[in-house]
């Protein structure tokens, strides 16, 4: 059903192909909410060279500003606070050298397991804007502790932003848990290269479909390398583009 989004080479896909602007960019998002751009401390950037070549690439496509969100996972990316902040440092420093005119700001994506509520009584959680917190857990299976973590964060004043919802695949044949989980408060962000389906066609489907129902709240570009950047500009020449531009993702209310 939604594969029409994606149909080349035929008269439709033409037809709206030539309904995207070529200067089409992302400026109408304004902020991205989601990246990896700390160069070393995740599974995103390695160099400071990666980093600005990551951060020249956004600027390229319209975004005015950044809040990159490095992996905070206790097994693999024990991150904190302080190293992201340090990082951020650098990653600004850098920009600034290189005349990359982009506001940039460093939050996490916190890793959802039985560690993470214990970690949230240690430091106080990196936000988004004002209490907004990025979450995400397991795509292999539901941990057990999700309901429960996703309470304490409450609790504790935070809105938990679920990152990337339509990854979860234990959730594509219950989709009353997407919204159960709206119901409970949470923000849902949507990874948009899910929509040109670089994450494989069932993932692409359950997007439409969270789009289609108006449930997400964000939008992130999840950039680890320049393989995404390359997809995410393929994404301004597709009929989906005029779908997103549409919608009323609250990115750029990060840049009022
Ligand atoms: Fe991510």
């Amino acid at each position: 059903m939604f594969s029409r989004f994606f149909r080349r080479g035929n008269s439709e896909q033409e037809k709206s192909d030539a309904l995207v602007p070529s200067d089409a960019d992302w400026s109408f998002l304004g902020a991205d909410i989601h990246s990896h751009f700390v160069p070393g401390i995740d599974d995103g950037a390695k160099t400071i060279e990666d980093s600005l070549t990551l951060l020249r690439a956004m600027e390229a496509m319209g975004y005015k500003k950044i809040v990159t969100t490095p992996h905070v996972m206790s097994d693999f990316y024990p991150n904190n606070s302080q190293k992201i902040l340090a990082g951020l440092q650098t990653i600004q420093d850098a920009a600034r050298e290189n005349n990359i005119n982009l506001e940039i700001s460093a939050a996490a994506e916190y890793y959802i397991d039985e560690t993470f509520t214990e970690l949230m009584e240690r430091e106080p959680l990196l936000t988004i804007t004002k209490k907004q917190v990025l979450v995400e857990f397991s795509m292999l299976y539901e941990p057990p502790m999700l309901n429960s973590a996703l309470f304490n964060m409450q609790t504790a004043g935070y809105k938990p932003i679920i990152a990337h919802p339509e990854r979860y695949m234990f959730f594509h044949n219950k989709f009353e848990r997407y919204r159960e989980l709206r119901d409970r408060g949470c923000l849902l962000q949507l990874n948009l290269l899910s929509i040109s389906g670089y994450y494989g066609r069932n993932i692409m489907e359950v997007a439409l479909r969270l789009l289609e129902k108006g449930m997400y709240d964000y939008c992130g570009s999840d950039m680890h390398h320049e393989k995404h950047a390359a997809a995410l500009k393929g994404m301004l020449h597709s009929k989906a583009y005029n779908t997103l531009a549409k919608y009323p993702f609250l990115n750029s209310q990060l840049c009022l």
